[in-house]
């Protein structure tokens, strides 16, 4: 059959509504233009984030009720510690409410002032953590990554050339780890390859530096590598997330993601040593080591649901959706990056609104403008999200501008793409109306949540 299906039927359902477009303009005034301040209920179609906003299976919903609440030890711990290890074979596992815990706890114990923390492309949480403890988080993608129009197989690689010159430069000692993000969410959710994972593995093993990979979409990009990459085709989604993960010396995790639950993720890691120090500071940040962060049904729907991230078919439908997004979009000439990501499309916001100058966000122009028109939540990942600011203090645009709109895992249907398509193309239509933004208020870190606009007329 042509038409792929969703591999599942739905048991119950969840209203949404589409109100006024009046009421769309009065809400996004009152929420200073950032989405981020808008109530959910005054969103008709929220592409906000995939983290957290998926929907649970059966299995799930009965896992739930398995949950053993007990302080220490419980059940519901020794099921979520033996699938990870199932799943990464290593040898700790601590659980943390959701990924930037683990990422704090990572750079808490292991990050000095000073040091330098390679990655393909930091996701802005890993970011603020390490810089929040002196550190300096450099991005190292592919050149491929930065040409939104190419479609190469594997635009989230990391340069092995520049990842080496970065250690001979600043020697090992500056470097406590790298980190590879697979799929790369800032740009754009692309995969990494096996093969690049293994050569930054062969790389900082010359120089005694640990691999630790952000793993929030290991199984989306283990569907990558079975669909694109040579030799791959006949694995399991296990068999190759298992030789992900044996490149790694620690992963951190949002289980938001690939783990499809509401909330949770994990640190884990093969060194002793470590393990002390992440263990000593989850008691004090997150909780007792065998349920971390987290109560002990939630414990239970990630076991199940990290094993259903891992079902083909499961993948074969989310990977249909984006691309159905995808295809139509080209169909009318509207930029985006291609090929599409696994959880994601993004739209390319400097090619759409090029009248707009890039400190005047925009990224910004555009989600508000899709809001304003169909109730679509989006977010931008730009120069207001990634906000560089140069020696003197001078802001500096962002490499890539662009509008990410993330798909809930299980949540919507084809009708809601079509829907969502007809919005963009309105927009698209109306392009040359739209208006960039200025900042009025910022916080110091991770400004885009909180920070306030105001249109420029
Ligand atoms: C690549 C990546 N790393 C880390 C995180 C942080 O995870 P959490 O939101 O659970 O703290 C995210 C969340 O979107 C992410 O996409």
């Amino acid at each position: 059959m042509r038409t792929i299906i969703e591999p599942f039927r739905i048991k119950m359902t969840e209203p949404i509504k589409l109100i006024s477009r009046g009421s769309r303009k009065r809400l996004l005034k009152k929420a200073h233009y950032n989405v981020f301040l808008l109530d959910a209920e005054s969103c008709c179609i929220d592409l906000l984030t995939d983290s957290g906003t998926g929907a649970m299976s059966t299995e799930q919903w009965a896992a739930l009720m398995l949950g053993d609440e007990s302080y220490a030890g419980s059940k519901s711990w020794k099921k979520f510690e033996a699938t990870i290890k199932k799943i990464t074979n290593m040898k700790h596992v601590l659980p943390t409410h959701q990924g930037r815990a683990a990422e704090g706890i990572l750079a808490q114990t292991r990050v000095k002032k000073d040091d330098i923390i390679p990655n393909n492309s930091h996701f802005d949480t890993t970011r603020a953590n390490v810089e929040f403890v002196g550190g300096q988080a450099v991005d190292m993608l592919c050149g491929e990554g930065f040409d939104i129009r190419t479609e190469a197989p594997f635009k989230g690689n990391m340069n092995i050339n520049k990842l080496e010159k970065c250690i001979r430069e600043n020697g090992p000692d500056k470097i406590p780890f790298c980190m590879i993000t697979i799929t790369n969410n800032t740009g754009g959710g692309q995969p990494v390859s096996m093969e690049n994972i293994r050569s930054v593995k062969r790389t900082l093993k010359k120089y005694g530096i640990p691999l630790v990979i952000d793993a929030c979409r290991f199984a989306e990009n283990a569907y990558f590598i079975h669909e694109r990459e040579e030799g791959y085709g006949d694995k399991s989604l296990l068999q190759i997330a298992q030789e992900i993960f044996s490149y790694a010396d620690a992963a951190t995790m949002s289980c938001k993601k690939d783990g499809l639950a509401n909330i949770g993720g994990f640190l884990a890691c093969n060194d002793d040593g470590w393990a002390v120090d992440f263990r000593n500071m989850l008691i004090l940040r997150e909780g007792f080591p065998t349920y971390g962060g987290l109560a002990g049904r939630d414990l239970e729907i990630i076991s199940v649901g990290l094993m259903e991230a891992l079902d083909y078919d499961y993948q074969v439908y989310r990977h249909a959706t984006v691309e159905y997004l995808g295809k139509k979009l080209k169909r009318n000439n509207i930029p985006f990056v291609q090929p599409v990501g696994g959880h994601a499309v993004f739209l390319d916001a400097r090619a759409f609104l090029p009248n707009i100058p890039e400190l005047q966000y925009p990224g910004i122009g555009l989600v508000n403008a899709l809001y304003i028109e169909g109730g679509v939540r989006s977010v931008e990942l730009g120069s207001v999200m990634f906000g560089k600011f140069d020696d003197n203090g001078k802001e500096m645009p962002s490499t890539l501008e662009l509008v990410r709109l993330a798909f809930p895992r299980r949540v919507y249907t084809q009708s809601h793409f079509d829907y969502l398509a007809e919005v963009i193309e309105k927009v698209w239509s109306k392009r040359d109306r739209i208006s960039g933004y200025r900042i009025t208020y910022q916080p110091k870190f991770l400004r885009h949540f909180t920070c306030h606009f105001e249109p420029i007329q």
